[in-house]
C-alpha cells in the first residue's frame, strides 16, 4: 500500500498533498519538480507532476492560445479569466482526483502566477483576483508553495539559453522592469502567507536548490527517512496534458 504523508494540517480535506512551484522565468521550476517527484517516489509515495497553464487535455489547448499572445489585446482581466478557465479543468481532471487518491501533486505554477502576472503587473484589483480564486479554485489550495527566487538577469539568461532559436513566448518577451516587478510580487506573496510559502534560493545551482527543497518538504510533511517499496509517478505529457505513463 502506498504510504500517506503525515501532517496535522489537511487543507484539502483529502489524504493527498498539494505542492506548487512558483517564480520568474528560468528559475528551474520544472527541473526541480521532477527531482522532487523522484525523491518522493523513492520513498514509496504516489506522485503526480503537472503544470500550468495546462495539465489536462482541454487546459493544454488553452495554454496554446494563452502563450501565443492571442488574448493579450483583450487585457489582463481577460487573460486572468482564461488562465482560470484552464485551471478549473486542470483541477477537475487531474489535481483533485490525484489528491483524493492520497497522492502528492507537484504543480509547476498555479494561482500565484495569476496573482503576479495578471493581477499585480496588470494592475488588477486584488479583491477581484481573490474573488476569481474563490470561484475557480474553491478549497483546493496548495499545502506548500515553493517560490524559486533568483536575480532577473540570471533567470532570463537561462530562459534564453533554454529556448535556443525559438522565439520568446508572450511573457518571456516582456521588458526587464516587468520581470523585476514579478520577482518583487512573488516575494510579497510569500511574506503575506508565510505558513503556505517558502522562498528558495534558485541561483545556488540545481543540486543545492534540490537539497534545499527536499529538506523543506521532508520537514513540512514529516516524511520518513527510510525508503519504502517504490511508489508510482504519473507524468503529464506536456503537449497533450495526458498522463504519459507510470514509473516506479
Ligand atoms: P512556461 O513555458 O510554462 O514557462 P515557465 O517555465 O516560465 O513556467 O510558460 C508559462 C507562462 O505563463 C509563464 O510566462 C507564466 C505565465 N502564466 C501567467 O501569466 N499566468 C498564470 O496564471 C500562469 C499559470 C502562467
Amino acid at each position: 500500500m502506498t504510504p500517506r504523508p503525515s501532517s496535522a494540517k489537511d487543507r484539502n480535506s483529502t489524504g493527498g498533498r498539494f505542492i506548487t512551484l512558483e517564480g520568474g522565468e528560468g528559475a528551474g521550476k520544472s527541473t526541480q519538480a521532477r527531482r522532487l517527484a523522484h525523491r518522493l517516489v523513492k520513498l514509496g509515495f504516489e506522485c503526480v507532476t503537472t503544470r500550468e497553464p495546462g495539465g489536462s487535455p482541454k487546459a493544454e489547448e488553452l495554454r496554446e492560445i494563452l502563450l501565443s499572445g492571442a488574448v493579450r489585446p483583450l487585457g489582463p482581466a481577460a487573460e486572468a479569466l482564461l488562465f482560470a478557465a484552464a485551471r478549473i479543468d486542470h483541477l477537475d481532471a487531474t489535481i483533485r482526483p490525484a489528491l483524493a487518491r492520497g497522492a502528492f501533486v507537484i504543480c509547476d505554477r498555479f494561482a500565484d502566477s495569476t496573482r503576479a502576472y495578471q493581477g499585480a503587473l496588470g494592475n488588477l484589483d486584488p479583491r477581484w483576483i481573490r474573488a476569481l480564486e474563490e470561484v475557480s479554485i474553491g478549497a483546493t489550495r496548495p499545502d506548500l508553495t515553493l517560490i524559486l527566487d533568483l536575480p532577473v538577469e540570471t533567470g532570463l539568461a537561462r530562459a534564453t539559453a533554454r529556448r535556443g532559436a525559438n522565439a520568446a513566448d508572450r511573457f518571456e518577451g516582456e521588458d526587464i522592469e516587468f520581470h523585476r516587478g514579478l520577482r518583487r510580487t512573488f516575494l510579497d506573496i510569500s511574506a503575506a502567507e508565510p505558513e503556505r510559502c517558502a522562498v528558495i534560493d534558485a541561483a545556488a545551482g540545481e543540486r543545492q536548490t534540490a537539497a534545499a527543497i527536499w529538506s523543506l518538504v521532508a520537514g513540512r510533511f514529516s516524511l520518513p527517512r527510510r525508503a519504502k517499496p517504490a511508489g508510482i509517478a504519473s507524468y503529464i505529457e506536456p503537449q497533450r496534458g495526458r498522463a504519459a505513463g507510470v514509473k516506479a
